[in-house]
């Protein structure tokens, strides 16, 4: 049976949307092998429902997107055309707040063609609503898919062929590159790649070859070709997306933080992560981190560190730590948010009576955006009915204005 799914999965080239389609259809695969992730270090991360905290779970992510019917009208992967836009895209649409500006701005218009499909508006938890944006924010982390046929020419035209070999391609007793096919995640790739970096790096040094770079989707090219030399029915061992808590303390436990800062804190010797890495897909991660590691390894033996190796899942949960750290809004401006309360009307609503002003500052003073989000989106019925009578048009708010409303109500 499960060879069966296997080679349905084999005969897909898709790099990263196998790798989804995969693990949403069957759930993970595993396998055992003595240097590669193991089932055992697949953690799945819990929903926090106490602030925005990026779950990159993204079967839960569906799960809910299923549950509230998002599903009905967009399609994430499928190639089905539905009512709303498709949303597997290169589009990184932001931070939380950013996210949930979207589906606040599309609330009417979603509404319309809700009540055509006889469908209840959703409500959410702070846990679901998470969830939800959590999904949404991490869809275009899975890149590209990967083509075998350029990855083929990328290893002949990388020099690689001069020192490996891949089935029957490539040097005659090389180093053999065929093992890494199980592996359905291009991160393994990067791993290996920077586990035997400081040998291989000296070893093109002697052999006079410059260090490769790679740009574009080469990294995910590359490893669609070895993907695609796997035997038919080679077990295939299914990775998934990492886990935002283990990349913190693999980012930490391997030292990346002595050189490193995260938005100010951290280490002053090469860029902070938080503003150069921020928001770039899987390839443009791995590809990032290759593309330094000559530099990097210069600074490491100044600084007469050892080269940190990367064993299990820990460079596929580091990158998603790295990918993570735009989820969370930065504070806004009490000030323009004021401005942004009084233009969007909502002071003519929730100003009006003192007793009003006090309810809606009790509720949302100490929420953090989460909680604020997910009050505004269960209340649009009620604010929706208001508006209606008093003939508002739908406040569209940018996740700018969400972010500085949020500010100014804290400041009350
Ligand atoms: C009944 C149909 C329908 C349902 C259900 C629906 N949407 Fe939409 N959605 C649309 C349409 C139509 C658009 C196009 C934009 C517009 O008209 O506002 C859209 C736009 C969007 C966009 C913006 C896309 C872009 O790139 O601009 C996002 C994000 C989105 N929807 C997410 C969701 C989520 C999440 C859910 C589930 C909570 C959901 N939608 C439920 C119809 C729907
Ligand atoms: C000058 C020779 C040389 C070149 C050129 C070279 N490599 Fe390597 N590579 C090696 C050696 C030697 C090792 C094994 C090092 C060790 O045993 O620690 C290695 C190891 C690897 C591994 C780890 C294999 C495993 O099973 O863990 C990967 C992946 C890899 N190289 C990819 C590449 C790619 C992709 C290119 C081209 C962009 C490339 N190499 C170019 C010499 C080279
Ligand atoms: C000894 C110091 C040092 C350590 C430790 C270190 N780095 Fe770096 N890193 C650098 C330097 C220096 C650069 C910039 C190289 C350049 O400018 O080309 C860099 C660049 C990078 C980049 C590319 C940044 C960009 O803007 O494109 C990434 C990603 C990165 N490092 C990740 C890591 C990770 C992950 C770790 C931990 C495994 C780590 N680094 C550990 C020194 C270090
Ligand atoms: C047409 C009237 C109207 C407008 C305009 C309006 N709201 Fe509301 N809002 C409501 C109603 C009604 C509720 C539900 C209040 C309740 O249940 O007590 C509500 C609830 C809320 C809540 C939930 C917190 C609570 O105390 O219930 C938030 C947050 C909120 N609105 C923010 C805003 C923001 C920000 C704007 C401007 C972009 C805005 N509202 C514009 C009528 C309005």
């Amino acid at each position: 049976m499960h060879d069966r799914k296997s080679s349905r999965i084999a005969a897909c080239t898709f790099g990263a949307l196998c790798v989804l389609c995969a693990a949403l259809l069957f759930g993970w695969g595993c396998g055992k092998k003595e240097s590669g992730p193991t089932e055992r270090t697949i953690a799945k991360s819990e929903p926090s429902a106490h602030k925005p905290h990026l779950n990159s779970d993204l079967i839960q992510g569906r799960k809910v997107f299923e549950q509230k019917h998002c599903s009905q009208c967009h399609s994430i992967f499928e190639r089905e055309r539905k009512i709303g836009p498709k949303l597997q895209s290169s589009r990184f649409y932001g931070s939380f707040l950013d996210v949930f500006s979207t589906l606040w701005n599309h609330a009417p218009a979603m509404a319309v063609y809700m009540r055509k499909e006889v469908l209840d508006r959703p409500q959410f938890s702070t846990a679901e609503l998470n969830q939800l944006v959590s999904f949404l924010y991490m869809l275009p982390y899975l890149g590209e898919s990967g083509n075998p046929r350029k990855g083929e020419a990328l290893l002949e035209g990388k020099a690689c062929f001069r020192c490996h070999s891949l089935a029957r391609k490539g040097k005659k007793n090389g180093v053999p590159l065929d093992a890494l096919a199980v592996y359905q995640s291009q991160v393994v790739l990067l791993q290996r790649m920077w586990n035997h970096g400081p040998e291989m790096i000296s070893q093109m040094v002697t052999a006079g070859t410059a260090i490769p770079t790679f740009s574009g989707n080469d990294m995910t090219d590359i490893f669609a070709a070895l993907t695609e030399s796997a035997p038919e029915k080679s077990r295939k061992v299914f990775l998934g997306v990492g886990n935002v808590e283990n990349g913190l303390k693999v980012f930490t436990d391997k030292g990346c933080n002595q050189c490193h800062a995260i938005f100010g804190t951290g280490g002053k010797d090469a860029p902070d992560l938080g503003i150069s890495v921020s928001q770039a897909n899987i390839t443009t991660l791995i590809t990032r981190l290759w593309n330094h590691a000559g530099q990097m390894r210069e600074k490491f033996q100044q600084k007469k560190l050892q080269w940190p190796h990367f064993t299990e899942t820990e460079m596929n949960d580091l990158m998603v730590f790295l990918y993570s750290l735009n989820y969370e809004d930065k504070p806004g401006d009490p000030a323009k948010g004021e401005q942004v309360f009084a233009q969007k009307k909502c002071v003519d609503c929730h100003f009006k009576t003192d007793v009003g002003k006090q309810k809606i500052v009790r509720d949302i003073k100490t929420a953090d955006a989460l909680l604020f989000a997910t009050q505004m989106w269960n209340h649009i019925p009620a604010m929706e009915a208001a508006m209606v009578t008093q003939a508002v048009p739908w406040p569209e708010m940018t996740g700018q204005q969400l972010r500085d409303v949020l500010a100014f109500l804290h400041s009350q």
